[in-house]
């Protein structure tokens, strides 16, 4: 009975220990405070171009709206558990929104760097991929911003639980913020192309539309990012997409439906992406047709 004992006595302890490494290095992880660089002020106007082109980015392309809702005024993203609590905040200037409150600058430094006006981190907010919109594009969607009608919605502080903890302890990238170079813009900032049907456009909307965040750095597919979130598909020329014509691609995007008739599920953001342009899903064919092809396990 006594090395019973001992064993369960030193598993407790291994225990007690591992929590205080989790609970110490996400702590610390959490707290963690970013300088970022001042950039010069964006152009932000009240042109309606300007803020036509925010609300299409907005809406389209860094499809904004699927995380803060279709009025902006956010919603609990991950519902209070085990994971923690993490709301999409409301970014309109109504009841618990913040726009009222933000500068300009403040919004840069938000969308493009994933930090918050106290210095940390935004949990989840995708400005590992937003890093690379444009100026122009970031002033548009911060003119957008500016038009939005107020939304009351007051929603839960984000807060990690115990899961959450773990995942930021062991490597999980919840905090975009920390993979980010806050003092150093990505060079492809300073030579953004100009909208069109192009594939250099084409690799900007793939880069700004997050599908690497989902579809893997090589966009061969990758696992879901938390348990109960579905693989995504290869979608470089070695995966099923390979095989399509670009009438197949281009009515995968718009209707949802693969060219066997079979359903895309509903977390592969479609409903956002139909909205883009004609010109826009060419682009992006373009350049998915001249990515290096990749073998993988993930639905090919
Ligand atoms: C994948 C989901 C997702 C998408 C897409 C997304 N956001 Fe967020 N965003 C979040 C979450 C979650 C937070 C809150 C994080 C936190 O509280 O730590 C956030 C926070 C923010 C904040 C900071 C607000 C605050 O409370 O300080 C701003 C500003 C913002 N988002 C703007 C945008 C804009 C503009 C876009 C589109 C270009 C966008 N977001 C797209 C999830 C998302
Ligand atoms: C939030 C995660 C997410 C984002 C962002 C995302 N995808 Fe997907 N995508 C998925 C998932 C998951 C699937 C698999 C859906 C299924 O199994 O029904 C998928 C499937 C696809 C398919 C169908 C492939 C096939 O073989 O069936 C295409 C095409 C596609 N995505 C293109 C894109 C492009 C282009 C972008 C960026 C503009 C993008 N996706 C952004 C998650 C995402």
């Amino acid at each position: 009975m006594k090395w019973i004992k001992r064993i369960a006595l030193g598993l407790v302890a291994v225990i007690v220990l591992l929590v205080a490494v989790v609970f110490g290095v996400s702590e610390s992880r959490m707290r963690r405070t970013y300088d970022v660089a001042t950039v010069s002020p964006l152009n932000v106007t009240k042109d309606p171009a300007q803020i036509a082109r925010g609300e299409h980015l907005a809406t389209a392309v860094a499809k904004c709206t699927d995380c803060h809702t279709a009025d902006l005024g956010g919603k609990v993203f991950i519902e209070p558990g085990p994971m923690g609590t993490v709301s999409a905040s409301n970014l309109t200037a109504g009841k618990g929104g913040i726009l009222a409150r933000y500068t300009d600058a403040q919004l840069e430094t938000a969308i493009r760097h994933g930090v918050r006006t106290d210095g940390r981190g935004l949990v989840i907010m995708p400005s590992d991929e937003y890093q690379y919109l444009g100026d122009a594009d970031v002033a548009a969607i911060i003119a957008y911003l500016r038009t939005i009608p107020p939304v009351d919605r007051e929603l839960p502080k984000t807060k990690l639980g115990p899961i959450g903890r773990g995942l930021v302890t062991f490597g999980a990238p919840l905090i975009p913020a920390a993979r980010i170079d806050h003092g150093k813009p990505p060079a492809s900032r300073a030579s953004v192309p100009p909208v069109g049907p192009t594939r250099e456009y084409g690799e900007y909307l793939v880069s700004v539309g997050g599908c690497r965040g989902c579809h893997g750095p090589d966009l061969a597919g990758a696992p879901g990012h938390a348990p109960g979130e579905p693989a995504s598909a290869n979608i470089t020329p070695a995966g099923p997409m390979g095989r399509w014509s670009e009438a197949d691609f281009t009515r995968v995007l718009r209707t949802g439906t693969r060219p066997d008739g079979s359903k895309l599920l509903d977390f592969m953001p479609w409903r956002s992406m139909a909205r883009h342009t004609d010109d826009e899903l060419h682009a992006i064919w373009l350049y998915l047709k001249t990515v290096p092809p990749v073998q993988s396990a993930a639905r090919s």
